[in-house]
């Protein structure tokens, strides 16, 4: 393979614990503390514990394999982004390029909300150690509406309109796009060096402290740490006939990996033949489980449970994905002996997860720009930049009209399996199963199993084919005709969607033209 002859010379990473840091910091992050409580929650805790460990190991941990290898590959052509990845996989189909859209598209669709939800971390951390939060946190209502308030939604006696919200955004943004444009050695490595290790201290600090809670409220005993904790780990049967739960356990692995999103095969793609990918990969999921499980699912569940009880659990939980993080924790912090100093220790930790996941999800559309158009990093990093910016206003000033969870599901979920088949497929039946599992041994450092062929072979793709057949069946009509979405609310989530289709379009029309003036000069 002529890979390092061909390949112009591309960005690398400073040191090999560095990539695995930084992957592990795209996938720890808002994921793992906030949306992995509340989906365990909405979906029968202990019931849920075992679908996702299903589809950790036949969804998520092969899809990590599979991303760091073709990254790797097509990093050996020249090229960091899915479509050009996809195409050095199958060069003899005109179209599996533009699969790869799905690369770029949806790690923008995601950064221009979440972004946004990032900045909440950290206003919160600063209402906390400014005392704000205190003052509000004796009462779930007064913490509903401080939300509210905060999100400009309603006004309230501590906010007249979306004034803090914005300055904390542009704080954020700002921050973001400093990572962003000093680079992936100069900028999310050096990140995700401290940030990560201080995560898991300050994780650790948290979860001490709530597994020493015990019974908080002694007329309520069985609300205890222990029965909160039983409530994660008891596993029900019962819920397994369940396909809602699946599904759910699905699109948590796929969120909290960061599998699909694009940024795994472009973090990889800046790897060199020699490196491993096996280990590296398996590290990266290890990493993430042990925030999510031990630390995610030790902190939020079981001191919510002490605290509420698992009724009220389900209930907040229902109440929005965040509720959990943004109105249940300031209550339960509130109740503790120095709780501000914990709750600023929590929204601190959030910001830093969620700034690790953020940043990388800027980097496919940077290295597109960068190696199939010729344009200087520097350059590639400020038109994305500019462009996130632009995506992120809907989400902002639309945020009470549902404009974040349509983002969220298309952007979150819908586009993630689907990118998720595509390269199973590709990789276990256009690319050839044996030759990629030479691949992924290139420079490996441990020997993957090879119950992980059949695996990646028959199971990852029909699994996740069902998955999306299964959504359009059930719920496929009523979602496009937008039959749950209120009168009021249609124009928004219209727009949002022709949006969406717009910005595919325009990233589909960039790769044609990508290629068509590649065409004329030589074909990699
Ligand atoms: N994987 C990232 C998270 O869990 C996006 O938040």
């Amino acid at each position: 393979m002529e890979q390092t002859k061909t390949a112009p010379k591309r960005e690398g990473w400073g040191s090999k614990l560095g990539v695995i840091l930084a992957v592990a910091g795209s996938a720890v992050g808002l994921g793992n503390f906030l949306r992995f409580p509340s989906q365990a929650a909405l979906n029968g805790g202990g019931a849920f514990m075992i679908p996702y460990f299903i589809s950790l190991l036949i969804l998520g941990i092969p899809l990590m394999w599979v991303e760091w290898t073709i990254g790797r590959y097509g990093g050996g052509f020249g090229h960091g982004s899915a479509p050009g990845i996809f195409h050095t996989m199958w060069k003899k189909n005109r179209f599996i390029k533009y699969f790869g859209v799905l690369g770029i598209f949806a790690p923008i669709v995601i950064l221009s909300y979440y972004t946004y939800i990032e900045s909440w971390l950290l206003g919160y951390a600063w209402f906390s150690v400014s005392g704000k939060l205190s003052q509000v946190a004796a009462t779930e209502q007064g913490m509903r509406a401080f939300l509210t308030g905060y999100q400009g939604l309603l006004p309230t006696d501590h906010f007249s309109g979306l004034g803090y919200a914005y300055l904390f955004f542009l704080i954020t943004f700002a921050l973001n796009a400093w990572v962003i444009y000093r680079g992936l050695k100069g900028g999310i490595e050096k990140l995700c060096n401290w940030a990560m290790p201080t995560l898991v201290i300050c994780g650790i600090i948290l979860t001490v402290r709530v597994l020493t809670i015990g019974t908080p409220h002694p007329e309520t005993p069985d609300n205890t740490i222990l029965n909160g904790l039983g409530y994660l780990w008891n596993p029900d049967f019962k819920a397994l006939t369940n396909a809602k739960v699946w599904l759910a356990a699905a699109g948590q692995i796929f969120f909290t990996l960061s599998i699909g999103f694009g940024v795994i095969m472009t973090y990889a793609s800046y790897l060199n033949k020699r490196e491993d990918v096996a280990l590296s990969g398996l590290t990266a999921s290890a990493t993430n489980e042990f925030v999510e499980v031990i630390l995610g699912g030790s902190i939020v569940i079981p001191a919510a449970f002490a605290f509420f009880g698992s009724a009220r659990i389900v209930e907040i939980a229902q109440s929005g994905s965040f509720n959990i993080g943004f109105v249940t924790m300031p209550m339960i912090f509130n109740q503790i002996p120095a709780g501000m100093c914990f709750a600023s220790i929590w929204y601190g930790l959030l910001f830093l997860a969620g700034i690790t996941s953020s940043v990388s999800m800027a980097i496919p559309a940077i290295a597109f720009l960068e190696d199939e158009f010729n344009i200087s990093r520097k350059k590639a990093a400020l038109i994305t930049i500019a462009i996130v910016f632009f995506l992120c206003q809907p989400a902002i000033l639309f945020l009470g009209r549902g404009v974040m969870d349509e983002l969220d599901f298309w952007g979150g979920t819908f586009c993630l399996i689907l990118a998720g088949a595509i390269e199973a497929i590709l990789f276990s039946w256009v690319f050839g199963m044996d030759k990629a599992w030479e691949e992924m041994h290139h420079g490996a450092e441990m020997s993957v199993p090879s119950v992980f062929k059949f695996i990646l072979r028959y199971i990852t793709p029909v699994y996740l084919l069902a998955i999306l057949g299964f959504w359009l069946y059930q719920e496929g009509w009523p979602v496009i005709l937008m039959q749950g979405v209120s009168v009021e609310n249609r124009p928004f989530i219209l727009w949002t969607r022709i949006g969406l289709l717009l910005f595919f379009g325009l990233l589909s029309y960039l790769v044609w033209h990508a290629w068509k003036k590649r065409s004329t000069v030589t074909d990699p």
